[in-house]
């Protein structure tokens, strides 16, 4: 007769029975304070190839389900010590749900089947029972787990495939329109290196303010494309060296809703095109063209509309000196809450004071 309380752990491939290939070296746990119990089945399941595991103590039988993966469990439901059958299984179903659990009882009653089945328990055998009974019923849910971790295996190998053409397909867009964005730089040489710069600045804007990484995709197509619309800017407005008058001054505004009309078709660029057609829209409402107000602007058109401000202040043009670091800081200080979102402008000064953010030299030929 074992100890109590019995553990055990007995392992010897045998391979007999019906089913060899799901029982051999599978690692069965089985609990029950009946010694005899643990005695014969511990007996029959090394006999059909599986290393058995017999504890006669739930609260060890709890210690072991939370520290080791077992490819099935038969668990009696009552147990001396506390804990029955049921909370094992709760234990098995948090730390390892896909392991089947089968509950044996010599009391059985409809409600207590019903109650384990309800629970997730994967089956239920009533004492004394039949070993062909208990070899059906296991080899059953060895077949259940090998499926069950089969599937797991093949959707993470497919997850994994489809993260990775995701990526693939993200750089390819993104380089896509790095191209695109070039040739509108081309056309202005003192916008050179602009997007750019935009890009670097909102990846860092946002993560400042505590934007999740995952929008990091859609940040710097934004950012690549903001002004893509000026595409549709006559060369006479686009390309003046000086000040724009008042008429000139509204015609350049329409490139934010032009980028919006070439690239809302594009599925995949829809998010971006609503970034790209309020990265003018100010948080006081006086922006263009909607004239949006404060959380009514996407928080990522906000960060765009700040970054983008900030290279055009740092930039050097034929109509103006770059300006210090000290004298944006100032600007910034002065239209939080006006032109811009306060939290976003506290964010940027942040970053001028880091010296994460530098003025930039103009590359105009
Ligand atoms: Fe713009």
């Amino acid at each position: 007769m074992k100890l109590s309380p019995m553990s055990h752990s007995s392992c010897e491939p045998l391979l007999s029975g019906n089913h060899p290939d799901l029982f051999h070296r599978s690692q069965v746990l089985v609990v029950d304070d009946d010694p005899m119990i643990c005695d014969v089945l511990s007996q029959y399941l090394v006999q059909l190839g599986a290393c058995c595991e017999v504890v006669s103590n739930a609260i060890q039988a709890a210690d072991l389900i939370r520290s080791r993966q077992f490819d099935a469990i038969l668990s009696d439901i009552y147990m001396p010590d506390g804990l029955i059958g049921m909370d094992l299984l709760s234990i098995t179903l948090e730390h390892s749900p896909l392991t089947p659990f089968i509950l044996m009882t010599g009391r059985p009653t409809v409600d207590n089947a019903v109650e384990a089945i309800r629970m997730g328990a994967y089956d239920y055998l009533r004492k004394p029972f039949n070993l062909d009974y208990v070899e059906l019923t296991l080899s059953r849910a060895l077949h259940y787990r090998r499926l069950e971790l089969e599937n797991r295996s093949y959707q993470e190998e497919l997850e994994r495939k489809v993260e990775k053409r995701t990526r693939e397909l993200q750089g390819f867009l993104l380089n896509s329109v790095q191209s695109l964005s070039n040739a509108l730089e081309a056309r202005d040489p003192y916008t050179q290196g602009h997007a750019q710069n935009v890009t670097d600045i909102v990846v860092q804007l946002a993560h400042e303010i505590g934007i999740d990484e995952s929008h990091d995709v859609a940040l710097r197509l934004a950012a690549q494309l903001h002004d893509i619309g000026k595409i549709g800017i006559p060369d006479s407005i686009l390309l003046k060296a000086g000040k724009l008058n008042d008429e000139e001054y509204e015609i350049m505004k329409k490139h934010a809703e032009i980028g919006y009309r070439i690239l809302s078709p594009i599925p995949s660029l829809s998010e971006v095109s609503r970034y790209v057609y309020e990265h003018h829209e100010r948080w006081d409402g006086r922006g263009y063209p909607q004239g949006l107000k404060g959380e009514e602007i996407h928080p990522i058109s906000r960060l765009l509309m700040t970054a983008e401000v900030f290279d055009a202040l740092a930039a050097e043009r034929v109509y103006k000196k770059a300006w210090s670091l000290e004298k944006i800081t100032a600007y910034y200080r002065d239209n939080a809450g006006k032109a811009f979102d306060p939290e976003i402008a506290d964010a940027l000064i942040r970053l001028i004071e880091q010296k994460k953010l530098k003025p930039r030299h103009s590359t105009a030929a």
